[in-house]
Formats: C-alpha cells, structure tokens, sequence
C-alpha cells in the first residue's frame, strides 16, 4: 500500500498550496492512502469546517489536528459527524471527536489511523503510549487493518522517537507533526515501522514555524504584548513523507516529500 501524509497546514498558504497540489500528488504517487495534519489551517490556528470539506476534495481520506483542535469552535459540532476528521486519542474521554478512523479504501483494505499527543512540553494529557496500546488491541495489522498510521503530534523529538520504536513492528508508520520542520531521520526502524520525527509544514518557510517573523521575534525580544502572530504569506512549501508497506503492513520504503516554496524538493522517483 502506498501512503502519502503531509504534515502541519498553516494559513492559507499551506491551505492553497495543499488543495491545488494534492489531487497532482496523489496521481503521481499513486497513494492508496493520503493522510493531512490541518490543525494551523485557519489563519495558524484551528480548522473551519469548509477548509475541512475542500481539503478532503483535494484528496484527503482522513485530516488530523492536534493541541489547536478546537481554536476555531466551529469544528466542534462538525468533527462529531465527520468520521475523517480525528483529534488526539489521549484527549479526556468524552470530548467530542475520535481520535482514531478506520478507512476502507476502494479495494477493500482497511486502514488504520490515530493521533496522540506528546506530554513533553505540551498540555497535561493522559498517556499517549497506554492510549495506541489500548487501540492496537482491538486493531491488529496484518488482521484486521491491512495498514495503520500513527501522527505523533508532540514537541520533544526524545518523545517522538521513544514513540515510533515502542510500536516498531506493530504499526506501518509512526510519524511526528507539530515542530513545522521536517526532519531527515526518515527510516524503517528494526521491526518494520516507518518513523520521522517531524514531517514539516504545509507553509511559508521564511517565518518563524509557519508565522510573520517580526512579530514572533519580538515575542522573545520585549517582555511586552505585541502584535499578534499571523501566518506568513509567500509560497508554501508542501512538506510530508511517502511510504510503501508489504502485505503484511509493514514498511518497505520511506521518502520525504517537499514541494514548491523555499526548501529543496523532494520527490520519491
Ligand atoms: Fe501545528
Ligand atoms: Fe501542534
């Protein structure tokens, strides 16, 4: 199976630039599955439903959030009746939403995907890790889920990492989001799990993570409120990795993917 997830969609920028290059994206790569992290879509911060609906028509299947879940409310009542739309799975229980989605792709085969949420330097959550043990015990790969994605949406790369490899060889990939640098550790790990620390942003990479960079200068240089941080507005840059799984689920091929905007391309040949 060939998975396509493209990580943090910031402002309209990413916005644009990720509904005008993915239905291109997922021909060329032919992606059975395409998954989109989409929690700064809206001006940096949350997603409206309509960016939902024009982001699944670009190509889609499932879009994750994160810590900006619920920055714009109107998400909330939206998320309760869009199965494709997941929040992280450690949220506490009873909050609107799931944190994971099966998918039925055309063919048949199921994937799985969920997101959980690092506790380093974040929000008190419960355990990311107790929450994809308990889920993978009702979804196993190679069973019933012919692949199963984790978004590990956290800031600590040390928590990232300890993430992807206690699942190594459970689950298809483990890939971060939320830092909005795309990372060059893109790899199989030992039991067969694809892992990235950091997918990148979909955004203007002359900013600071996505944002105009004076005022989130001065948000370190005066100890004084300031302008309000907006996203940055030149070209985007698409940033995500591709991977290829085998019959049982696990990886064979991991590449990143960075197109358009300021850093170097990327594409899997
Ligand atoms: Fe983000
Ligand atoms: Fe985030």
């Amino acid at each position: 199976m060939k998975l396509l997830l493209l990580g943090d969609v910031v402002g309209r920028t990413g916005r644009d630039a990720v509904v005008a290059a993915l239905p291109g994206l997922r021909a060329r790569l032919q992606a059975d599955f395409v998954a989109v992290n989409a929690e700064n879509a809206s001006h940096g911060f949350g997603l409206a439903p309509e960016m939902a609906a024009a982001i699944f028509a670009a190509g889609a299947d499932v879009i994750t959030l994160g810590n900006h879940a619920w920055d714009r409310k109107e998400i909330i009542p939206y998320i309760v009746h869009e199965p494709r739309l997941i929040r992280p799975l450690n949220f506490p229980p009873g909050t609107p939403g799931a944190g994971a989605a099966v998918c039925t792709l055309a063919d048949g085969r199921k994937v799985l995907i969920a997101q959980a949420m690092g506790r380093l330097f974040m929000d008190p959550l419960d355990d990311p890790f107790r929450a994809v043990e308990e889920l993978l015990l009702r979804n196993k790969l190679g069973v019933n889920v012919q692949a199963a994605v984790i978004d590990i949406h956290a800031e600590a790369s040390s928590e990232k990492m300890a993430f992807g490899h206690a699942f190594d060889g459970r689950v298809s990939a483990v890939v971060g989001t939320h830092t909005h640098v795309p990372t060059a550790d893109h790899q199989i790990l030992p039991g067969g799990t694809g892992f990235v620390s950091d997918l990148g942003m979909c955004g203007d990479y002359d900013s600071v993570i996505g944002m105009t960079k004076e005022p989130a200068i001065a948000r370190f240089v005066k100890k004084m409120p300031g302008e309000k941080l907006a996203p940055a507005e030149g070209p985007a840059t698409i940033c995500g990795v591709f991977i290829e799984t085998d019959e049982m689920g696990l990886a064979i091929r991991i590449e990143p993917v960075r197109t358009g905007g300021r850093l170097a391309l990327a594409m899997p040949g």
